[in-house]
């Protein structure tokens, strides 16, 4: 291997292209030309049903109710359970824009509270210290993969009487202590979106176990109807959100790998854990073990300039990719500073956590985790490159 950086002219520490994402072979085609000859197309398509019944199986839950995507699942959430204008709901600043957003649209105001520094998750302390009179939900998100500690979160809500949301956006098969998240808070919420573990471009999902919630879902979905309507009866206020046949049967297809890609991407985290141990300044995600399935849709690192001879994160990422390790600093801020979610809209806790994690982050995404085993060391070897060589990059 050249010891020359790649940045600077060398050989790269990888040649090989990474697992493409997303992935798909005949399945897919098949489950699409289906949905073709039935000729229905839309969400009333069999495949519709066929997925939600399979993707609430896989979590464990009673009802699944999809819609076009991971935002607008939040916020039917959100309306489902009443919430909206003078009512509070907790969020983490360190998520995407969704999380928070959909807060504000429902009329409520967002409450960041600050993250662990370790797990990316949410502070149970921390929300425990936010809640007032005003506080009705709170929406951990189950960051990179990673349940929230439900044995701390989920007693807390009982005692304060708040809705538990889970964005499990990043979570498709994640579990907590062998139970799969998604419908173990009130309602739980997915995405299907280009870049996650299941998908199908677009799309989005929300598991629950309670009968009436699961009726209000589906009618806000589905323009405020009955089920058991006619079409034409509109008890409810609602919109169309409805998911077509053709993301149904793609989802389908991808359900049908997803263990196996799940298995494979805990498995390669697990070596690419052992060897960063080993390398001062770098800390991956810390991996409870409560969290016995984590979906990894992030590969997340803590990098600590300091310990890496003062290199700038850009620095130490771009001089990564060159090697073909593709890392990237996710967020740039919390949530908190974009301006539609920054104070007045929000009420906004001390986060300093969220703040470093904004300057400290890289992370690799899921995709990297489907290579063999033994093309983790590829990617260590790009890091002990660039560590190797940090007096030439400065
Ligand atoms: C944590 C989180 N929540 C919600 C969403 C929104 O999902 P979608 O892109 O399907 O609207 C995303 C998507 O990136 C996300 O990462």
């Amino acid at each position: 291997m050249s010891t020359t950086l790649a940045i600077h002219g060398g050989e790269p520490a990888r040649n090989r292209p990474w697992p493409g994402w997303p992935q798909w072979d005949e399945s897919e085609q098949s489950g699409l030309m289906a949905v073709l000859e039935r000729g229905e197309w839309g969400g009333y398509d069999a495949a519709v049903a066929d997925f939600e019944n399979a993707f609430a199986a896989r979590h464990a839950a009673r009802f699944c109710v999809t819609a076009v995507n991971g935002t607008t699942t939040l916020e039917t959430a959100l309306r489902a359970l009443g919430i909206g204008r003078g009512d509070e709901v907790i969020v983490p600043p360190y998520t995407f824009i969704a999380t928070a957003a959909a807060v504000r649209i429902v009329g409520a105001t967002p409450v960041f509270v600050d993250v662990d520094l370790e797990t990316w998750n949410l502070s149970v302390s921390a929300v425990e210290a936010a809640v007032n009179p005003r506080t009705k939900a709170v929406i951990p998100v189950h960051f990179g993969g990673l349940s929230v500690d439900l044995d701390s979160l989920l007693p807390l809500a009982r005692r304060h009487n708040l809705v538990v949301i889970e964005d499990a956006a990043h979570a498709h098969g994640s579990s907590w202590r062998g139970q799969p998240v998604g419908a173990l808070g009130t309602v739980g919420s997915f995405s299907f979106q280009t870049s996650k573990n299941l998908t199908a471009g677009e799309g989005g999902a929300l598991l629950t176990n309670d009968d009436d919630l699961a009726e209000l879902l589906w009618s806000i979905v589905n323009c405020g109807r009955r089920r058991s309507g006619d079409g034409y009866e509109h008890p409810n206020l609602g919109t169309n959100l409805r998911l077509s046949g053709w993301h149904a049967a793609v989802l389908s297809a991808g359900l049908s790998r997803l263990d196996d890609q799940l298995q494979r991407r805990m498995s390669n985290a697990r070596r690419l854990r052992s060897f960063l141990a080993e390398v001062d300044g770098l800390s991956p995600q810390r991996w409870d073990p409560r969290a016995d399935a984590h979906a990894h849709h992030l590969f997340l690192i803590r990098y600590d300039a300091e310990r890496f001879g003062g290199l700038p994160r850009r620095d130490f990422i771009a001089a990564l990719r060159a090697e073909n390790i593709p890392a990237s600093p996710v967020y740039p801020y919390p949530l908190y500073r974009q301006p539609p979610l920054a104070e007045p809209f929000s009420r906004v806790t001390p986060c300093p956590n969220s703040e470093l994690l904004c300057e400290q982050t890289v992370s690799l995404s899921q995709n990297l985790l489907l290579a063999e085993p033994d093309e983790m060391d590829d990617i260590a070897s790009a890091i002990l490159k660039v560590r190797e060589n940090i007096n030439a990059l400065r």
